[in-house]
């Protein structure tokens, strides 16, 4: 499969929805609302809320109505901006470029930028919860727990945190990987199994999605990692030399370049033996792995 023509064609899905989804900038919280927009419209590869498609696609052999599926993979994606807000303000990483603009505290101040975060985690919420989903409460109240245990202490808030306490500190590698399991892994593998879920998934498939989602999560980190050393900022959108300026613990800083490299390659390659018990529905989700490593921003 065309790997690049899928993904375009699912972001541009997914922002057609977010785009009728989010409230418009009028009215008494307009100024806010531009605040959420800006950094949820700016850019951005939009890999989570595929990867929940994708989930559902692979569970349901394609059957699955892609409506039902569009508020979760964009709840994902508002959980994401909100934490790259969060992540870029000046208390936490201090970046001033994000997907290619300027971050959106230096646009609009720092109390804004918290509060377009907190208004993009809380509306995300309000989507989950939505109550025109034809799907089984029950299942609903499955996935929403599911996400909010992702996004919350033991999930991408707890990694943030440890982030920050082991900055210019002495790590070891079973710290590192919780911290990239937890900051980045969480929200990616949840949004596989959030899908996967909604879409009907057995305990096989949710055992199976979780372990993939581990997996390219792990991958994506260390590749994140990477691309902070070898890429340019023009090509990525953010100030690369972020990490080493910060004295951040990542794989390069641990491993090296080339052993970090092969360390994300065996990530990937066990997250497409975690597929074997799907067919053919299931290669997006191949297609996406392999593009996690391969891919320049
Ligand atoms: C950046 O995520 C932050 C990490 C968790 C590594 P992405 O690389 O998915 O950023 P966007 O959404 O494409 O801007
Ligand atoms: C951030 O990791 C992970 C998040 C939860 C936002 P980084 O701090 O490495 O992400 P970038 O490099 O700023 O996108
Ligand atoms: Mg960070
Ligand atoms: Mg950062
Ligand atoms: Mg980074």
């Amino acid at each position: 499969m065309e790997i690049k023509a899928y993904l375009n064609k699912q972001r541009s899905i997914v922002e057609a929805y977010l785009e009728e989804a989010i409230a418009k900038p009028v009215g008494d919280f307009a100024g806010h609302i531009e605040t959420m927009r800006y950094s949820l419209f700016v850019g951005g590869k939009r890999v989570r809320p595929i990867l929940c498609l994708a989930g559902a696609e692979a569970v349901s052999c394609g059957k699955c109505d892609i409506q039902e599926i569009l508020p979760i993979a964009g709840a994902m994606e508002c959980i994401h901006t909100y934490s790259l807000i969060h992540d870029d303000l000046p208390a936490m990483d201090d970046d001033d470029l994000r997907r290619g603009k300027p971050t959106n505290h230096t646009i609009y101040g720092e109390a804004a930028a918290i509060l377009a975060g907190d208004g993009l985690l809380t509306y995300a919420f309000e989507l989950l919860s939505n109550g025109s989903s034809q799907r089984d409460p029950a299942v609903t109240l499955q996935v929403i727990h599911l996400i909010a245990q992702a996004a919350g202490t033991f999930g991408m808030v707890g990694g943030q945190s440890l982030d920050m306490i082991y900055e210019g500190k002495q790590v070891a590698y079973e710290t590192l990987k919780t911290i990239h399991k937890s900051k980045t892994g969480a929200l990616i593998t949840a949004s596989v199994v959030g899908g996967g879920l909604a879409a009907g998934a057995a305990k096989e498939h949710q055992q199976a999605l979780t372990s993939y989602g581990n997996n390219i999560g792990l991958a994506f980190q260390i590749i994140d990692d990477l691309l902070d050393v070898v890429s340019t900022t023009e090509e990525l959108g953010k100030p690369v030399g972020s990490d080493e300026e910060a004295d951040k613990v990542t794989y390069p800083s641990l491993f090296g370049i080339d052993q970090s490299k092969k360390m994300a390659e065996q990530a990937v390659a066990d997250a497409l033996e975690s597929l074997a018990i799907f067919d053919h529905h299931a290669d997006p989700l191949r297609g996406i792995a392999s593009y996690i490593i391969e891919r320049k921003y």
